[in-house]
């Protein structure tokens, strides 16, 4: 019997309705072609929702993803809400509360996409970060004192535990040796090293020289880890330098691991080496739950309803969905189509640039799958 997914679409706000129509068009191809059904569910979620109810969520918006087997994400985040109440009312909330620990971001250059990198092919420009992504600042442990005067002290803590890090610095490791399962060993290591069995390369990438207590209990953890993976080589860079040889030189990148705020930061300079927001796809990450993918774009509310902007991150973002579930075959179809429209039709990936509407887009990657 054929296999069925059920998937919750959110289109939220702005933009990202637009986009989530094209990946959903490409996805009912994939299906169709790979043999697979979806049931789905949209929910409104979202800035009007909210202006016009007054909640973000209601009570029981985790219970009812929970029945899931995945979420489609469009965008978060209205011009006429209040910047934070959305974000940490929708996205935030979902990515605590259905434990999505890992956020898997690609950092890939397509061919034919303009990098701001000089010099730089699609080969040099190819490796995921995986960020913590439920844990560090983002736990929102804090407080202040008498805010508003000019004696108001505030703290935001950077909290991790073994655990948080430990699964997320195994999940590393695991993708690691999934990027180089089918024998194509990873460029930047050296001859010697593939002779001794060394497949892929992760990177720690912290702040240890500073940050001492959290990146003291990441880098143990990580050695820890490590030893269970020999086929993995190790590296480690502080945060700093990390955003230096992403632009330098990013070949020396396979797998970067880190904490929640260091890898929101390096992901958005990641996305502008390969292209910008409008190709970026993410998947927030429950490995054994219920795991939600977006573009990282924001709702680019300018756009609206003008049938301008680039739903690519959307669909690449539709693939990892889809290589997360299982179907790997249509996920590797749809990032061929994807490949084959940006080296061969489109003359940029800015909204508006394309040379095509966001619905034509669509139509090619279904057309060339
Ligand atoms: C992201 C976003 C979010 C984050 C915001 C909107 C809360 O920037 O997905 O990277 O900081 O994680
Ligand atoms: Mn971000």
């Amino acid at each position: 019997m054929a296999k069925n997914y059920k998937i919750a679409v959110l289109p939220g706000d702005g933009t990202g309705p637009e986009v989530v129509a094209e990946g959903l068009k490409v996805l009912d191809a994939v299906a169709a072609k790979f043999g697979f059904t979806t049931q789905r569910e949209t929910f409104d979620w979202g800035g009007e929702r909210y202006l016009a109810t007054g909640n973000v969520l209601p009570d029981d918006a985790v219970e009812t993803l929970q029945k899931f087997n995945a979420v489609f994400l469009g965008a978060i985040g209205h011009p006429k809400v209040k910047p934070g109440i959305l974000e940490k009312g929708i996205l935030l909330k979902l990515r605590f509360a259905l434990d999505q620990y890992i956020n898997l971001r690609p950092v890939k250059l397509y061919p034919g996409v303009e990098t701001p990198l000089a010099n730089k092919k699609p080969e040099d420009i190819d490796y995921v970060v995986v960020r913590e992504n439920t844990g560090g600042i983002y736990t929102g442990i804090g407080g202040n004192s008498q805010p508003g005067t000019k004696d108001e002290v505030a703290v935001q803590s950077m909290v991790y535990s073994y655990m948080q890090v430990e699964r997320c610095i195994r999940f590393a490791f695991e993708e690691a040796r999934k990027r180089h399962s089918n024998g194509n060993v990873w460029r930047g290591l050296t001859p010697e090293e593939v002779a001794a069995g060394k497949i892929g390369q992760v990177t720690l990438c912290g702040k240890t020289n500073v940050l001492t207590y959290v990146f003291g209990l990441w880098e143990r953890v990580f050695h820890e880890v490590a030893n269970d993976y020999p086929d993995i080589k190790t590296a480690y860079c502080h945060v700093d330098a990390t955003c230096m040889w992403m632009v330098k030189n990013p070949e020396w990148f396979d797998v970067i691991v880190t904490c929640n705020i260091f890898g929101d930061i390096i992901t958005d300079l990641g996305a502008m080496t390969q292209g910008g927001m409008g190709i970026a796809a993410g998947g927030n990450i429950n490995p054994q739950g219920v795991s939600m993918f977006e573009p990282i774009g924001g709702s680019a509310p300018k756009y609206t309803g003008l049938g301008v902007i680039n739903p690519l991150a959307a669909i690449m973002a539709v693939a990892m969905m889809l290589d997360f579930l299982g179907e790997n075959a249509a996920a590797k179809a749809i990032e061929k189509s994807v490949e084959y429209l940006t080296g061969n039709k489109m003359k940029s990936q800015a909204a508006g640039k394309m040379g095509y509407s966001t619905s034509e887009i669509g139509d090619l990657v279904v057309a060339n799958l």
